[in-house]
């Protein structure tokens, strides 16, 4: 059995320019929205990683015709939906998978989901998902891992979501969007996807108000057109580049990505001694400041500082000088990965939703696992700035979520590489 891993050897005064690809979080809940959209859609700037080609192949099992024009575009055509009965294996590898619940049901009227899966970060309830279907008159289920959902006749509501979540405020945008009337969202997740959602189907002819605010109004319309769609830049991988500029104390040009987006992330690398230049779709990131600084950050919904850019705050904030405390704010258990850290020397301590984390004059490369997406971004962090050798097992996980890491981080100057062991020998693989 191959097993592949990632090799890095330090890496610091990274140099160049690096383009973001386009939204993760956006493109799966895109993807799966076409299903209720009804008629082909043509996606651009559609990221290639393996979350992508999940959902695609996911769609396929339900009839949904997939055409890879290039790389990052994709025609989408799924006008011969056979099942709304999605229970297979896939299903449970991917957390995007429960707003295949929304489409169906907006379309036909019924769905079944395996309940899915995802990362590991403590419970992960659907309960507000499902607070939205209920709002427009669906009756749920969920027996033996599996919520069903139907309603003939969808009838717009109103819902105050308990907690802010992105999942439920797309899948009850998505389900509402052809329902009768009008429906309200109140206390929405303002995430860049989750406006990029509302565009997407208002390009369709949906009549969506308010996303990227916290009412969100979705007069429902009779149907809906196929369009052709890009999609914007990913926060989150820009983020990640971002961070690993201020830690190898690198000079890099960050191109398509949407500034607005970036100014959390932006706020804290200054604080810890980054230079932050923004220009129109572009921001440089360098940092020549040895004595990197300590700085407190609590991660939160959007315009917060995002969770998903926690654990690679965290690998840098561990060389940083002085003590940093780090709070999740937004999951339950999001801090598996720093078993990895302190492998590498790191110093962090963790006590439920905080992490405190003492800086250390040097991290020591070793072998690490990527525990989720985010953790092994961490990890490559951490990888780039240690002392030595580190090398990262698990790396599918960071397959699910950036293009081509290993290939970009190695075009900036780094020494990384893919290999792939198998109990007879190492190949050197492709970036
Ligand atoms: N929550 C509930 N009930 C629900 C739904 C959520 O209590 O019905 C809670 C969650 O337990 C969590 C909080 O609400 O404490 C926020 O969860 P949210 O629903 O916003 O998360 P999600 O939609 O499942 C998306 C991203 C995650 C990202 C979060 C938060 C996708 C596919 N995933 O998850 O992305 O961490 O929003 O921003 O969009 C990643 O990309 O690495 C990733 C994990």
């Amino acid at each position: 059995m191959s097993n592949k891993k990632i090799v890095i050897n330090k890496s610091m005064n990274l140099r160049g320019s690096v383009k973001i690809a386009g939204a993760k979080n956006s493109a799966l809940g895109i993807l799966a929205a076409i299903v209720c959209v009804g008629e082909p859609c043509i996606i651009e700037n559609v990221p290639d990683i393996s979350d992508v080609a999940l959902m695609c192949s996911i769609l396929s099992k339900l009839g949904v015709k997939i055409d890879m024009i290039s790389k990052n575009s994709i025609k989408v055509d799924p006008r011969n939906i056979t099942l709304t009965c999605a229970n297979f294996d896939e299903i449970r590898h991917m957390r995007a998978s429960y707003y295949l619940l929304g489409a169906l049901l907006s379309r036909f009227g019924e769905a079944s989901v395996a309940m899915p899966g995802g990362c590991d970060f403590g419970l992960r309830p659907m309960d507000q998902h499902i607070k939205g279907f209920e709002a427009l008159g669906a009756k749920c289920e969920t027996i033996g891992g599996i919520t069903s959902v139907k309603c003939k006749h969808l009838k717009g509501g109103r819902v105050y979501l308990d907690v802010v979540s992105v999942g439920a405020t797309i899948n009850t945008m998505i389900a509402a969007v052809r329902a009768e009337g009008t429906t309200i969202i109140e206390n929405a997740a303002k995430e860049p996807h989750v406006v990029d959602l509302a565009n997407f189907l208002n390009s369709c002819g949906a009549d969506i108000h308010g996303a990227g605010i916290d009412v969100i109004t979705i007069n429902g319309v009779k149907s809906l057109t196929g369009t052709r769609y890009q999609i914007i830049p990913d926060q989150i991988e820009a983020g990640t580049y971002m961070a690993a500029s201020v830690a190898t104390q690198s000079d890099i040009l960050i191109t398509n990505v949407i500034p607005k987006h970036l100014e959390a992330i932006s706020a804290k690398l200054r604080e810890i001694g980054g230079e932050i230049e923004f220009f129109e779709d572009s921001v440089r990131v360098s940092c020549n400041n040895k004595n990197l600084r300590k700085c407190n950050v609590k991660t939160m919904p959007y315009p917060g500082f995002p969770t998903d850019m926690q654990p690679q705050i965290v690998a840098l904030l561990s060389v940083c000088e002085g003590t940093s405390m780090v709070t999740e704010g937004v999951w339950e258990s999001r801090f598996r990965y720093i078993s990895e850290l302190r492998r590498m020397g790191a110093k962090v301590s963790v006590d439920g939703r905080l992490a405190v984390i003492e800086g250390v004059k040097n991290l020591v490369g070793t072998n690490v696992k990527s525990v989720d997406l985010r953790a092994g971004a961490a990890v490559i962090i951490a990888g780039l700035i240690a002392d030595g050798q580190t090398r990262i097992e698990n790396i599918s996980h960071i397959e699910r979520g950036y293009e081509n890491i290993v290939g970009k981080l190695s075009n900036l100057g780094a020494d990384i590489k893919n290999i792939i062991e198998t109990p007879e020998k190492v190949f050197l693989g492709a970036c």
